[in-house]
C-alpha cells in the first residue's frame, strides 16, 4: 500500500518508518527541513522517500496527518485535493500549549477535520497512544496479547484499511463506531498522556481492553 505521511514528527516519521518496514511504500513530507525527510526516508529501511505534501498525498491508498491541530489547514493546502483519499488522523485539537483540546463535548478534531474535506475518508487512528511506545509495540508484535487501538470513522472501506495498518503496526485494533466517537477517543488520548508523561512508570505506555464473562 502507498502511504502518504503529513507531518513527519514525533509520531509521523514513527508510524512512516513502522508502514515501510512492515512492507508499504512511504512517503515522509512536512517537516521544517528537507534534509529530515530525506533521512527518515534513508533510515526507515524499506520502501520510502521523501517528498512534497502533494506528492505524499496524490496517489496514496492511505494518508496519515499528523501535525499540530494550529498547523492542520496549512498541510490541507500542501496537500492539495484529498477527495475519496483514506485519511487517517492522530491529531489532536490541542491548544499551542498542548494543554486543553480547543474542541471536545459537542465535536471532535476529527469531525472538524472531515467538515474540512468533506469529501474525503476520515478515520481517527493512532492517536490514543503516546509516540514512544510505537516502536516497542511493533518489535512486540510476534507476542501474544497485543495492545489494543481504538479507531473510529464514518466510511467502511476506510476503516478496514485503518484496521490493517494498526494491525501491521502492532496493535490489535478496536472499532470504537462511527467518527462521532472521536469525542470520547479525543479526551481518552489526553488520560493516556496523564500516565505517560505524568506517571511514574515512563512514556512507554499502551493499554489493552479485554471482555470477561464469555
Ligand atoms: N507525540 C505524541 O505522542 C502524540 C500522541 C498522540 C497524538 N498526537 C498528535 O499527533 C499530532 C502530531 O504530533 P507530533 O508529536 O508528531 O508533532 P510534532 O513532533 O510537532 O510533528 C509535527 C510535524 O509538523 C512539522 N511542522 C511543524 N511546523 C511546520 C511548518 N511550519 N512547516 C512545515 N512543517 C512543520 C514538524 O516539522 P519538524 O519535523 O521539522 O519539527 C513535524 O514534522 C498532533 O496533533 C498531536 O496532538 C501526538
Amino acid at each position: 500500500m502507498r502511504i502518504g505521511i503529513l507531518g513527519s514528527g514525533l509520531m509521523g516519521a514513527k508510524l512512516g518508518t513502522i508502514f515501510a518496514r512492515a512492507g508499504h511504500e512511504v512517503t515522509f513530507s512536512y517537516a521544517r527541513t528537507r534534509q529530515k525527510l530525506e533521512r527518515l526516508a534513508g533510515e526507515a529501511a524499506g520502501h520510502a522517500k521523501a517528498g512534497t505534501p502533494r506528492e505524499a498525498a496524490q496517489g496514496a491508498d492511505a494518508v496519515l496527518l499528523a501535525v499540530h491541530w494550529s498547523r492542520i489547514d496549512d498541510v490541507l493546502r500542501q496537500a492539495g485535493d484529498l477527495s475519496g483519499r483514506v485519511v487517517l488522523t492522530c491529531s489532536l485539537p490541542m491548544n499551542e500549549g498542548n494543554t486543553d483540546l480547543v474542541v471536545a463535548h459537542t465535536s471532535s478534531g476529527a469531525e472538524e477535520l472531515a467538515r474540512k474535506i468533506p469529501q474525503a475518508r476520515v478515520v481517527a487512528a493512532f492517536n490514543t497512544v503516546p509516540s514512544e511506545v510505537l516502536f516497542g509495540v511493533y518489535e512486540a508484535k510476534r507476542r501474544a496479547g497485543r495492545p489494543s487501538l481504538v479507531y473510529c470513522g464514518d466510511d467502511a472501506g476506510a476503516k478496514d484499511v485503518a484496521a490493517g495498518l494498526i494491525r501491521d503496526a502492532g496493535f490489535e485494533p478496536v472499532d470504537a463506531g462511527p467518527l462521532r466517537i472521536a469525542r470520547y477517543t479525543e479526551p481518552f488520548a489526553l488520560l493516556v498522556a496523564q500516565l505517560a508523561y505524568e506517571g511514574s512508570g515512563g512514556p512507554e505506555l499502551a493499554y489493552r481492553f479485554e471482555r470477561f464473562g464469555k
